[in-house]
C-alpha cells in the first residue's frame, strides 16, 4: 500500500476491554510506518451505512490504551445484509450491503480494518467476497472464535469474574450457602471454565457439558457431610440440563442473532434448593465483564494483533484476520472466522485438570 492511503477501522458486537488498545496500535503503525491516512468509522456497520466517521490521527489515539469501551462506539444489531428498519410501526430487514459499497469507494477506503466477533468478521467475509479490501482483528470476551487460539478482552473478563468468584467465598462461608456465579460466554464455556478453576469453584456448569441437578444436589450434600458448609458454582450463562434448554434473559428482535442469554443461575439456585435443602443465592456477574480497564495481557495482545494487522494491510493480505497460533501470529482467512463458534473440546486438558482437584462438571 502506497503512502497517504486511506484506511478506515470500525468495532462491531459488543464491546469489551482492549478495543482502544487495538484502535491506538493500528492508527500509530499506520501513521508512523506506512504514512497512511486512518478515519475511524462509528457504530460499526451502521456508521459504514450512514456515511458517519471521523478522522483518526496519530494524537488522537494518544491516552487511549487503557480505556475500556470503544472510542468509536459499537452496534450488535446492524448488519448491512440484514438492517433493521421501522416502517410504521412493523420492523422490517433491509439489504443496505450497497450503500456500505458506495461509502468504501465515494470515501476512498483502501482498506476496512474490521474489529469484532464471529458476527463482524462474518460481515466482513461477505464484504470481502463482493470486492472490499477487508482485514479482521478478532474480539470478543468469549473467547469463541475460529481461528485463533484466544482473543483479546476474554483475559480481562476471566479476571473480572475470578475477582466476583474470590469475593463470593467469603459470604458464602458466613452463611453456609450455596453460592451461584453466573458469568457471560453465550454457548461456549471458556469464561466459566478458567474462571471457575480460578476462583476455586466446587461444580462448574459449561454450556458443552450437560448437567443433571441430581449430579449437582449430591456434590453440595456431599460437601455438606464432610463439614464443608459452603460451595460455590460458577455457571455459564449458556450451560442447559441434560435434555433441556438454555435460559433467555431477552430477545432483540433487531439483530440477527436476538437471543441474548441469561438467568440459569436464578432457575438453577431454586432447583438446588428445592433438592439438596440448602439455602442458595445467585449472582450474576454480566455487563461488568465486559467493562473498564484491560489486564496488561489484553493491552499487549490488542497491541499485537493491532500492530499485525498493518503488515497485513501493507501486504494487500485482504480477506483475512489476524489470528493468535502458540506463542505467533497469523493470518487466517476470514471464511474460518465466519465458519461458527469455537466451543471448549471435551478433552480439554482444563478440564482434565479440574476433574483431577474433584470438580464436578455436573455430568
Ligand atoms: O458476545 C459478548 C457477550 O457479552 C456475550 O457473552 C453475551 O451473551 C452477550 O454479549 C450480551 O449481549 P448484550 O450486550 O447485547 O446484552
Amino acid at each position: 500500500m502506497r503512502a497517504g492511503e486511506r484506511v478506515a477501522i470500525l468495532t462491531g458486537g459488543g464491546d469489551c476491554p482492549g478495543i482502544n488498545a487495538v484502535i491506538r496500535a493500528v492508527v500509530k503503525k499506520a501513521t508512523r510506518e506506512r504514512s497512511l491516512e486512518v478515519i475511524g468509522i462509528e457504530d460499526g456497520y451502521e456508521g459504514l451505512i450512514e456515511n458517519r466517521h471521523r478522522p483518526l490521527a496519530y494524537d488522537d489515539v494518544a491516552g487511549i490504551l487503557t480505556l475500556g469501551g470503544t472510542i468509536l462506539g459499537t452496534s450488535n444489531t446492524a448488519n448491512p445484509y440484514s438492517y433493521a428498519v421501522k416502517e410504521n410501526g412493523e420492523l422490517l430487514f433491509k439489504d443496505r450491503s450497497s450503500a456500505v459499497l458506495r461509502n468504501v469507494e465515494e470515501l476512498n477506503i483502501s482498506c476496512l480494518v474490521c474489529i469484532g466477533g464471529d458476527g463482524t468478521l462474518s460481515i466482513a467475509s461477505s464484504l470481502f467476497q463482493q470486492g472490499v479490501p477487508v482485514v479482521g482483528i478478532p474480539k470478543t470476551i468469549d473467547n469463541d472464535l475460529r481461528g485463533t487460539d484466544i482473543t483479546f478482552g476474554f483475559n480481562t473478563a476471566v479476571e473480572i469474574a475470578t475477582e466476583g468468584i474470590d469475593r463470593i467465598h467469603t459470604t458464602a462461608q458466613s452463611h453456609h450457602r450455596v453460592m451461584i456465579v453466573e458469568v457471560m460466554g453465550r454457548d461456549a464455556g471458556w469464561i466459566a471454565l478458567n474462571a471457575g478453576i480460578a476462583g476455586g469453584g466446587d461444580i462448574i456448569l459449561i454450556p458443552e457439558i450437560p448437567f443433571r441437578i441430581d449430579s449437582i444436589a449430591r456434590k453440595v450434600q456431599e460437601r455438606s457431610k464432610k463439614g464443608r458448609r459452603s460451595s460455590i458454582i460458577v455457571v455459564a450463562e449458556g450451560a442447559r440440563p441434560k435434555g433441556g434448554g438454555t435460559v433467555t434473559r431477552r430477545l432483540v428482535p433487531e439483530s440477527t442473532d436476538p437471543v441474548r442469554l441469561g438467568g440459569v443461575g436464578f432457575v438453577l439456585g431454586q432447583q438446588i434448593e428445592e433438592v439438596a435443602g440448602i439455602e442458595t443465592r445467585t449472582v450474576v456477574m454480566g455487563h461488568l465483564q465486559r467493562g473498564g480497564v484491560p489486564t496488561a495481557f489484553d493491552r499487549t495482545l490488542a497491541t499485537r494483533l493491532g500492530t499485525k494487522a498493518v503488515d497485513l494491510i501493507g501486504n494487500h493480505q485482504f480477506g483475512t484476520m489476524v489470528g493468535v497460533k502458540g506463542d505467533t501470529l497469523v493470518s487466517v482467512p476470514l471464511s474460518i472466522a465466519a465458519g461458527g463458534v469455537r466451543v471448549v473440546p471435551l478433552d480439554h486438558p482444563l478440564i482434565q485438570s479440574a476433574r483431577s482437584v474433584g470438580t464436578c462438571f455436573g455430568d
